[in-house]
């Protein structure tokens, strides 16, 4: 029999994705979403993929009979945690609405899976935790830095709820940032309305969709004056989850340990229970170096002009990923070139 992993958000970017790479090895995934910031098409398309029509209810985590019913029916063994709002902007905007989803849905999300005595949870966070930060590449122990906006603030606030419920075991995963898409095309990035991310909004302008991309800001303190961040293929942070799983469910065999016993990687916030790591590929790139990338990859212009920086940015971040890989045993394998490639031909299909 397959162990079952409930995927929230599973109809989203990264759950989309994360499904597929469940089913390839050996998980059998059921997905709720709340379908705020996807589309039912995605389940088809998650059919072709996997061979057979995925499990699904829309189901808001905040729906906590409906979750629990779900739960007891499926007999699931681990969950990984995706759906959230994510956009900074918005969040600056409907502050409310971000704790409400992000915060008060965790939380209700826990509660259900503490009266079914499920604790295994991989958790979605986010490299913004670090802020601006302190060193670079930023490690698991880099201070993290007061959020600098509510979207921020709720993935803190998550990490900080999931810290203190030792009961449950947790793979706290700060990603990077997410690009590209399945290589079939057939799954990517759905941004409603205007994108706010680098590559949904670069694609949409070679598209025609939008007249031209601004940099936002080319002064800054880097060899070309842009910003740097650290792009990760959504299928290697997929793959990511799926290395968290097989490490949840070693655990609670007691195949391995705790990674306190396993190295000596420095101090960081995780505990036996909580597990932070890493999520990318430990090169940074500028947004002038990730418009060239893409112009040579796919033989396409993109029209673009320099602008003004964008409040919140932070110059450059990108990640250690020696805990990642030495622990979680796990490592990005696609390079920039491909994320490029993978996010057109999405782009193409949409
Ligand atoms: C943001 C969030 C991150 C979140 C991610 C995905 C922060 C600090 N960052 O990352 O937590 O996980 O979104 O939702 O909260 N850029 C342009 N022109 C554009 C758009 C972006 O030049 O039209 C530049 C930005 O200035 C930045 C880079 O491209 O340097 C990447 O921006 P973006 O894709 O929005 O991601 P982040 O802001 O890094």
């Amino acid at each position: 029999m397959k162990r079952k992993v409930l995927v929230t958000g599973g109809l989203g970017f990264i759950g989309s994705h994360t499904v597929v790479c469940l089913n390839e090895a050996g998980y059998e995934p059921v997905i709720i979403d709340n379908l705020n910031n996807s589309r039912l098409e995605v389940l088809d398309a998650l059919e072709t993929l996997v061979g057979y029509r995925p499990t699904f209810e829309q189901i808001d985590v905040l729906d906590s009979e409906k979750l629990n019913a779900l739960i007891q029916r499926e007999g699931v063994e681990a969950v990984i945690h995706f759906a959230a709002h994510k956009a900074v902007g918005e969040s600056v905007e409907k502050p409310l609405m971000y704790y409400r989803n992000n915060v008060c849905g965790l939380i209700f999300l826990l509660e259900v899976l503490k009266a079914n005595g499920l604790n295994n949870l991989v958790f979605s966070s986010s490299c913004t935790v670090y802020g601006e930060p302190k060193e670079i590449p930023v490690r698991e122990g880099t201070e993290t830095q007061p959020a600098a906006s509510p979207y921020g603030a709720t993935k803190q606030m998550g990490e900080v709820i999931l810290r203190d419920n030792s009961w449950c075991n947790v793979q706290c995963l700060r990603y990077f940032n997410p690009v590209g898409a399945h290589e079939s095309a057939l799954i990517g990035e759905l941004p409603l309305g205007v994108p706010n991310n680098l590559i949904p909004f670069l694609t949409q302008t070679v598209a025609g969709i939008r007249k031209q991309l601004t940099v936002y800001g080319g002064d800054y303190d880097t060899a070309d004056g842009t910003c740097i961040r650290d792009y990760i293929h959504v299928m290697d942070l997929a793959e990511a989850h799926v290395a968290s799983i097989d490490r949840l469910f070693a655990k609670a065999n007691g195949t391995i340990t705790h990674y306190g016993k396993e190295g000596v990687l420095g101090f960081d916030n995780s505990t036996d229970n909580f597990e932070i790591f890493n999520i990318g590929t430990g090169n940074g790139f500028s947004v002038l170096e990730v418009i060239h990338a893409f112009e040579r990859v796919n033989g396409e212009k993109i029209p673009h002009v320099i602008g003004d920086r964008r409040a919140g940015d932070v110059v450059a971040v990108w990640a250690d990923t020696k805990k990642v890989n030495e622990v979680l045993g796990w490592k990005a394998k696609r390079d920039l070139d491909t994320m490029m490639r993978d996010a057109w031909n999405w782009q193409k299909r949409c």
